[in-house]
């Protein structure tokens, strides 16, 4: 299965700060798109480049340059928390939408909203959602941009579960799933432990 755990000294200390309870909706804003630029700047590595040259006030330069489009989805809202971190890091990067909501109850997400772009099939897509529990979101989601095309995808989290890395696994297994660490468990409410809590609710304070 090809999961990637991302070591970086700042991603793992912003990781451990992102977890700490007293950490404030404002601070966990920035820690959020702080560490989506170091994660995504991995997912990110495999991107296909071509030769090219330039100019210098001296010479010419080789070097490469990105040859593929790409396509960042936040999966809302949660995903949201990570979206400017990555258009940092590669602004050209066009940005499809996919709202789920995962049932209080039954934990089980459904979707209300999709905005995708076209040509998904020849874009290198990377999906956001800092959350991986169940995996019953990121399926859904991937379910999706199968369905509109997209083949060459990868998820970008902050915190996955064994459980979530599983059904991924046995639902989509040429996915490659990028975080800082794979936790413990879920909680009888489905909720990641130690974890951080609710992402999306410490982010925009809907506590
Ligand atoms: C959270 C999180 C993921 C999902 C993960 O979203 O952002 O999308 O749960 O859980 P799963 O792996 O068990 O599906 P939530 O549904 O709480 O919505 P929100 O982002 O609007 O808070
Ligand atoms: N969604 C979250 O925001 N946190 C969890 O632990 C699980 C799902």
């Amino acid at each position: 299965m090809p999961v990637h755990i991302v070591q970086h000294p700042i991603v793992q200390d912003t990781l451990l700060v992102l977890r700490d309870s007293r950490t404030d909706a404002p601070m966990f804003r920035r820690l959020g798109a702080r560490i989506a630029v170091l994660l995504a700047a991995e997912a990110l590595r495999d991107l296909p480049v071509e030769a090219a040259s330039v100019q210098t006030p001296l010479g010419e330069a080789r070097g490469h340059r990105v040859a593929s489009d790409v396509v960042v989805v936040p999966v809302l809202r949660a995903g949201l928390g990570m979206l400017d971190g990555v258009l940092e890091l590669w602004p050209r990067a066009r940005v499809g939408h996919i709202g789920l909501q995962r049932d209080e109850m039954t934990a089980v997400a459904s979707r209300y909203y999709a905005k995708l772009p076209a040509g998904l099939e020849r874009s290198f897509v990377v999906m956001i959602d800092p959350m991986l529990a169940t995996g019953g979101s990121a399926v859904a989601a991937l379910d999706l941009l199968r369905e509109r095309g997209a083949h060459d995808i990868r998820i970008v989290c902050i915190v996955a579960a064994p459980e979530g890395i599983a059904l991924v696994e046995r639902r989509h297994p040429d996915v490659h799933i990028y975080t800082p660490v794979v936790d413990e468990r879920l909680d009888e409410r489905k909720y990641i432990v130690p974890g951080l809590g609710d992402f999306g609710d410490r982010l925009y304070g809907t506590f």
